[in-house]
């Protein structure tokens, strides 16, 4: 997409936000014939000359000498730039919110493990938006740590387990088993290669897992649903009917991350878990959320990225593969509006995603790779863990134990820092391999030496 394309849309944007169906199909008309014509980059030797920003350098130029000017000035300037130019600024914790335990079944899956279903309301009473969080915890060596992640077709589709509660809200066309954009009995266990639920209550760790959708639905309707619906007033103020959205205001990803603070503050109450040991995971447009959720929640002690790319682990500076104003025409309710002034001017962009990898430093963070994803940009992924070790070794940590800025060979992990990192064969997707570096790299950060 062209500049003044992307600039047309950014000013449509801000100027029609009200004007419901002509907005929508004016975006779309855009978007669509637009995305048809994107040709991505692969090819190394196109691939802009630039220059990142440095994550230890502040904005007013001065060095950032130690881990108290990192902690008290630099990742707070950082934070900031990210909520407002990327990925928009969420509320706080809701006051009302409660829960309500749905199942607890002390032998599921063969008496292997306890299987919860929460209910997480967001308002005071039962009609506001809320999550369904599915709990597997092994009945043993309790309270375990946890792997926390968001899935994309309902709690149903992790497990081939009759129990777990059928989400029928809103869904995707295209998941398995979903017929006009709700979810059958026919999904159940659909995704269940990406969650080897059994692998991981072997290892010793819960699985909590929770669809995006009860957070977002995934659809551009201009934040009129899901948790935008009941908490935008708090981060916009209260507007007039006609007033645009501010371009700060969060999108979905910052949604979806919020959400997940939301599933950790129920395991902060559940006596089996330890979430001070809870590892939050997520797979592509999830694994962009998952690294927003670490920069943002620092409860969380460990954050996965699989295959994140564009507006996840991938420099945005590379424009290899999707690139800023790809992802802002086809998915222009994920990021904050004013993410679309760098389409096409990803120089412009005060940040890029090395500093958000860098904004969970010291916590440890684990960005994975597929060969044939080249659409996610692996060498970009690669690079942003690199760049981001300097912050983790500022910060007393071993950070990327690789000291090259070339691709690590196919199948062979860097897991000993931490700063994790793993280039596997094969296409999009999570995978049993993925799981067992993650578990891996778990057990190396999260277990009692
Ligand atoms: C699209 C999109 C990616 C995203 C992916 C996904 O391919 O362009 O940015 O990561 O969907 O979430 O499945």
């Amino acid at each position: 997409m062209d500049r003044v394309v992307s600039l047309k849309i950014s000013l449509l944007r801000k100027c029609l936000p009200q004007c419901g169906l002509l907005w929508i199909v004016l975006i779309s008309a855009v978007g669509v014939v637009r995305a048809d014509e994107f040709e991505p980059n692969y090819d190394e030797s196109k691939v802009p000359a630039h220059v990142l920003p440095d994550p230890l350098i502040r904005l007013d130029g001065t060095p950032v000498a130690d881990a108290e000017a990192w902690r008290t000035l630099r990742r707070p300037e950082l934070l900031t730039l990210f909520s407002e130019q990327v990925y928009g600024k969420a509320p706080g914790k809701p006051d009302q919110q409660h829960f309500e335990i749905l199942d607890d079944e002390p032998q599921a899956l063969e008496g292997l493990a306890t299987r919860r279903q929460v209910r997480v309301y967001l308002t005071a009473g039962t009609e506001g938006p809320a999550i369904d969080l599915l709990i597997y915890i092994p009945n043993m060596g309790r309270p375990v740590p946890v792997f926390l992640g968001l899935n994309f077709y309902g709690n149903h589709t992790v497990a081939p387990d009759p129990n777990i509660r059928l989400n029928t809200r809103w869904m995707r066309n295209g998941g398995a088993g979903v017929v006009d954009n709700r979810s059958t009995d026919a999904a159940r266990g659909s995704n269940a290669s990406r969650w080897p639920v059994e692998m991981i209550l072997q290892r010793g760790y819960a699985l909590a897992t929770a669809y995006y959708g009860d957070i977002d639905p995934d659809y551009d309707d201009g934040f009129k649903n899901g948790v935008h619906a009941v908490f935008d007033v708090q981060v916009t103020g209260p507007l007039a009917a006609d007033a645009p959205r501010p371009g700060d205001a969060w999108g979905s990803i910052a949604a979806w991350a919020w959400g997940l603070s939301r599933c950790l503050d129920y395991l902060a109450t559940d006596q089996d878990v330890d979430a001070t040991r809870v590892s939050v995971i997520g797979h592509s447009r999830l694994g962009k959320t998952s690294l927003w959720a670490g920069a943002t929640d620092e409860r969380f002690a460990l954050v996965i990225s699989n295959n994140s790319g564009c507006g996840g682990a991938a420099l945005s500076r590379r424009a290899y593969g999707e690139t800023i104003g790809r992802i802002n025409t086809v998915f222009p309710h994920w990021f904050c509006d004013n993410f679309n002034q760098y389409n096409n001017d990803e120089a412009a962009l005060p940040v890029d995603q090395h500093e958000l990898v860098a904004l969970i430093a010291p916590r440890p963070v684990y960005i994975a790779s597929a060969v044939d994803d080249r659409w996610a940009d692996p060498l970009g992924e690669y690079l942003s863990a690199f760049h981001a070790s300097p912050v983790y070794k500022l910060l007393g940590t071993p950070g990327l134990p690789r000291d090259s800025a070339e691709l690590s060979p196919v199948d062979e992990p860097v897991k000993s820092g931490s700063i994790g990192y793993h280039l596997r064969t094969g296409k999009h997707d999570v995978t049993d391999f993925d799981w067992q570096q993650y578990l891996d790299f778990a057990d190396l950060h999260l277990r009692p030496k």
